[in-house]
């Protein structure tokens, strides 16, 4: 697997795979690769005749008081995981590389549809920050399909809406969330965890899926299935920052919808988790 930390290097290699004919899957990460990121790679394996991953801790997704400097950096570890499930390529750029003229006065996109909603509401300028450095990745890359996890459920919609609007040749692929076997969700975040918070973090998805479980058999008092699963959480510890049911494409939920997703995001001590659970009638 080659390792490249530069726009022309990656921009000269590329073309050479296009210009072959070779289908490229691409993977965008910021690191510290799991079980989860290395299944969308797996997947992409399976697309494409190249896979091209990509690490970069994305500084203008984090909010001021956000977890930047901490974010867990394991880029040797990562090339190796990357390497044994049939990467072709790893791009790992500085921000340097990827934001030359600074984040101030940026060409911004902003899917305003769906950022300011949910985790948007928490994190203003996340999903605007996600937005423009995966269209940045992708005009660099140019791949022909790309891949995500649905266990950030507003990203991939947010991502999806972007390539629509903005007529981008490439086919999104949802990956369905990777989970330990108590059933959370996995995230590069849970080592943040201590051990008693790592003992009651599986509480959110037990909650989401007794949320599931009352819509399946009926239930259409949206507001009360949240406020109990609120409290449900809150037993537990966390702190809340939504529970939410919402129709497929996030908006509100109506009682004839077939197609329902409940989300939820909520601190455990210092760590903000997330997670969501999808219902198809
Ligand atoms: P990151 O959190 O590293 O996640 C990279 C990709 O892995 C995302 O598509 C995410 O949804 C997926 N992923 C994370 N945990 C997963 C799990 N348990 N199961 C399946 N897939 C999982 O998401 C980002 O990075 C960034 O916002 C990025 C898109 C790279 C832009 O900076």
């Amino acid at each position: 697997m080659l390792t490249i930390h530069t726009i022309p290097e990656l921009r000269a290699q590329l073309a050479e795979w296009r210009r072959a004919g070779q289908r490229i899957a691409f993977v965008p990460t910021m690191g510290n690769l799991h079980r989860g990121h290395l299944e969308l790679a797996r997947r992409g394996r399976q697309m494409a005749d190249r896979v091209v991953s990509s690490v970069f801790v994305n500084p203008l997704q984090f909010g001021p008081n956000e977890d930047f400097g901490r974010y867990p950096r394991t880029l040797e570890q990562d090339k190796k995981a990357l390497a044994e499930v049939g990467a072709d390529l790893l791009f790992a750029p500085t921000a340097q590389e990827v934001y030359p003229r600074g984040m101030d006065g940026l060409a911004k996109v902003s899917v305003s549809s769906a950022s300011n909603i949910l985790c948007g509401h928490f994190r203003p300028g996340h999903f605007d920050g996600v937005a423009t450095v995966v269209s940045i990745l992708f005009n660099l890359v140019q791949p022909d399909t790309a891949l995500f996890g649905e266990k950030d459920y507003q990203q991939l919609f947010i991502i999806r809406r972007m390539v629509a609007d903005l007529h981008m040749p490439i086919d999104i692929i949802g990956v369905a969330t990777e989970r330990e076997p108590d059933g959370l969700a996995l995230s590069s975040r849970n080592q943040y965890l201590t051990e008693e918070e790592r003992r009651l973090a599986p509480e959110m998805y037990a909650t989401l899926r007794e949320v599931a479980d009352k819509l399946r058999a009926g239930r259409r008092d949206f507001p009360s299935l949240c406020y109990t699963g609120i409290k449900r959480l809150e037993a537990s510890h966390f702190r809340p920052q939504y529970l939410e049911v919402r129709a497929a494409d996030l908006s509100e939920p109506k009682r004839d919808g077939k197609e329902f997703v409940i989300l939820a995001a909520a601190y455990l001590g210092k760590t903000r988790l997330i997670d969501n659970v999808s219902l198809n009638l």
